[in-house]
């Protein structure tokens, strides 16, 4: 994915390796590379232990890669130590997936939402009531909800909190890490329309990562598809369905079937189980799922290829027409 006059955060090559027990590795993330646009969603897709959450982490500073570089304004982020990364932090902010064990339950709403701002020191202590009245404005709950605490919330009301929380700061990128997974299915489209409310506003870029294609293909502008630590599609979430080609991407399509957005339709796995480790870095780490591969396929990775300038494929078949 090239890099444009846009493009805000710049993931070049990012390689993270897990020790597997004694003599072995896995490899969470392999040599992935993808650029996130200014006020624009990129969705990162994949079956669950594909490498999503290692990826967001990586780019929050939470895990660091075994190679690699993330590139924001010009600078290596994986690099940033001590009060550089700490200012660092304001610029890049999360929204985690269960945001009961992320906050602290003897801390009111007001406290959770201007922890952050304390933290920094952009505002006084007195200040704390206008700032939270103001974020609990934007995230559209009632001002009295600045004196509750998480647990006198529903799920839903706590992710708005979740969210206040991590735009507090004014963040240029914010990652969601499958932050609506837990919610059911009507409030979870509520929380998506409010996202994208505020993507518009604030000309956000988002992260949003999550192993539902259909949710995915709703809110990302980009889509990125992850298998086994490798981003074997890049596509713009309005072609997937006619346009995606890597054939893990499409069994994914194939899954969801109804292109209309039923949000109460998970993807169905495929038949067998996804591998624990990338074992063979010579073939396509897809091949034993794969009802197209060839004979190069288990003796060659394929490498991402432009099939158009917002399109990319990692696959060995020929694509061209
Ligand atoms: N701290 C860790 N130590 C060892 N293995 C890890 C660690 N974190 C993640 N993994 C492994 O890396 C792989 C990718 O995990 P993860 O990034 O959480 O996937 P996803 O978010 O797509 O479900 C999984 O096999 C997982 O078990
Ligand atoms: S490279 Fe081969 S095994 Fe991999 S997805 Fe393409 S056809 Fe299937
Ligand atoms: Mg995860």
């Amino acid at each position: 994915m090239l890099k444009t006059k846009d493009t805000v955060l710049e993931i070049n090559q990012i390689v993270k390796e897990f020790e597997n027990g004694k003599d072995s590795k896995l490899t969470a993330c392999n040599n992935v590379s993808l650029c996130f646009e200014k006020g624009k969603t990129l969705g990162i897709i994949g079956e669950s232990g594909c490498g999503k959450s290692t990826l967001m982490k990586i780019i929050m500073n939470l895990e660091e890669p075994t190679s690699g570089e993330i590139l924001y304004n010009g600078e290596d982020i994986t690099k940033l130590k001590g009060e550089k990364l700490r200012q660092h932090r304001r610029h890049i902010q999360m929204v985690f997936q269960d945001p009961t064990t992320a906050f602290n339950p003897k801390m009111k709403v007001k406290d959770i939402i201007c922890e952050p701002l304390l933290n920094f020191g952009l505002i006084k202590k007195n200040q704390k009531e206008e700032v939270a009245k103001k974020y609990l404005e934007m995230v559209e709950l009632p001002a009295e909800f600045m004196d509750r605490y998480p647990h006198n919330m529903s799920g839903g009301q706590r992710q708005r909190i979740g969210i206040a929380r991590a735009l507090v700061l004014n963040p240029e990128i914010l990652i969601l890490d499958e932050s609506t997974s837990a919610l059911d299915v009507s409030i979870q489209k509520n929380i998506i329309d409010l996202i994208k409310k505020i993507q518009k506003d604030r000309n956000l870029t988002i992260g949003f990562v999550c192993h539902d294609i259909a949710l995915i293909s709703e809110c990302s502008h980009m889509v990125a598809v992850m298998y086994l630590g490798n981003i074997v599609e890049i596509i713009p979430s309005h072609k997937l369905g006619n346009f995606a080609m890597h054939p893990y991407t499409k069994t994914l399509m194939d899954a969801v079937f109804d292109l209309n957005m039923d949000f109460s339709k998970k993807i169905d796995m495929l038949d067998n189980d996804i591998s624990t480790k990338i074992d063979n870095v010579n073939a396509c780490p897809f091949r034993d799922r794969c009802n197209c591969s060839i004979d190069v396929c288990s003796r060659k990775m394929p490498q991402l290829k432009k099939i158009t300038d917002d399109h990319y494929v990692a696959c060995h078949l020929d694509f061209t027409v």
